[in-house]
């Protein structure tokens, strides 16, 4: 796992984008895992820009939402398909036919899960799995005690959650749903690579616990300690609890891999 730290959430969604961008531009028919919330939001505005911009192209580029609330039909505000819609698939030039989210409506949710999970296997497994960072140490919706070798599966969401959420739905969390499907722990673990990005002052006790906290599935985020292949991308905000920031600042400035993004540091 590699921390990278930057100023400002403007840096850090920019940082996350341009990997997205590269990761693309190496293998135009890449496997992409997405994620929503309200960081992503800015990651999603940079790639709509350097679509447009700078010709970054998604045509056969494949995507795998983590996550959607069960009961929600597409065309739902506050539903994970609507969300990606609006802020990524209509702004840029991918097949919708390319681009997969779980069906909360599905009558048969266990066949769902499993259809999904078949479906990321057809496609060659995920190559990058962009993460976000839930108030409880989630990473999609796998809430405390997600087992970390779990799969794919339909997941009762805490209170903390629906809390967090609860802006998407007029700020009422009596008017979250109660219940996702969610790749699992371990469907998460088998991406190529994974990409956690972490802003904001609130989020700074998780993320220590998520990063240099023992691996538990207290905080589901810990798992990702043993991904052979994790970067965290983070603003100096969310970074403030971390033991180790000098070490991290210096792989970060010191790690040719990393030359090409100093500029954002
Ligand atoms: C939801 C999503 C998570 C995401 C989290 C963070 O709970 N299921 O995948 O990481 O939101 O949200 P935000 O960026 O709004 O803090």
């Amino acid at each position: 796992m590699q921390v990278l730290i930057v100023p400002t959430e403007q840096n850090a969604t920019l940082f996350a984008a341009r990997i997205i961008a590269q990761e693309l531009r190496a293998k135009p028919d890449l496997v992409l895992g997405l994620a929503t919330g309200r960081t992503m939001e800015q990651v999603y505005d940079h790639l709509v820009r350097l679509h447009r911009e700078e010709g970054l192209d998604f045509s056969r580029c494949r995507t795998f939402n983590l996550d959607e609330y069960i009961g929600l039909a597409a065309s739902h505000e506050g539903s994970y398909r609507f969300y990606m819609r609006s802020k990524l698939f209509d702004h840029v030039n991918i097949d919708p036919a390319n681009t997969h989210i779980p069906d909360g409506t599905a009558p048969d949710l266990k066949a769902e899960c499993r259809r999904y999970e078949a479906l990321i296997r057809e496609a060659g497994g995920i190559d990058l799995q962009l993460l976000g960072l839930g108030s409880d140490g989630h990473i999609g919706f796998n809430e405390p005690l997600s087992a970390l070798r779990s799969r794919t599966r339909d997941k009762v969401l805490t209170e903390a959650t629906l809390r967090q959420n609860a802006p998407m739905f007029g700020g009422d969390p009596a008017r979250v749903p109660r219940r996702a499907i969610t790749m699992g722990v371990g469907t998460i673990l088998d991406s190529r690579r994974c990409l956690m990005l972490v802003t904001g002052h609130p989020k700074a006790p998780i993320l220590a616990r998520a990063v240099e906290g023992p691996i538990t599935a207290m905080v589901t985020a810990s798992a990702l300690q043993l991904h052979p292949c994790c970067d965290v991308v983070v603003d100096e905000a969310a970074a403030a609890g971390l033991q180790e920031i000098a070490y991290y600042r210096w792989v970060f400035a010191n790690e040719p891999e990393w030359a090409e993004f100093r500029d954002l540091a």
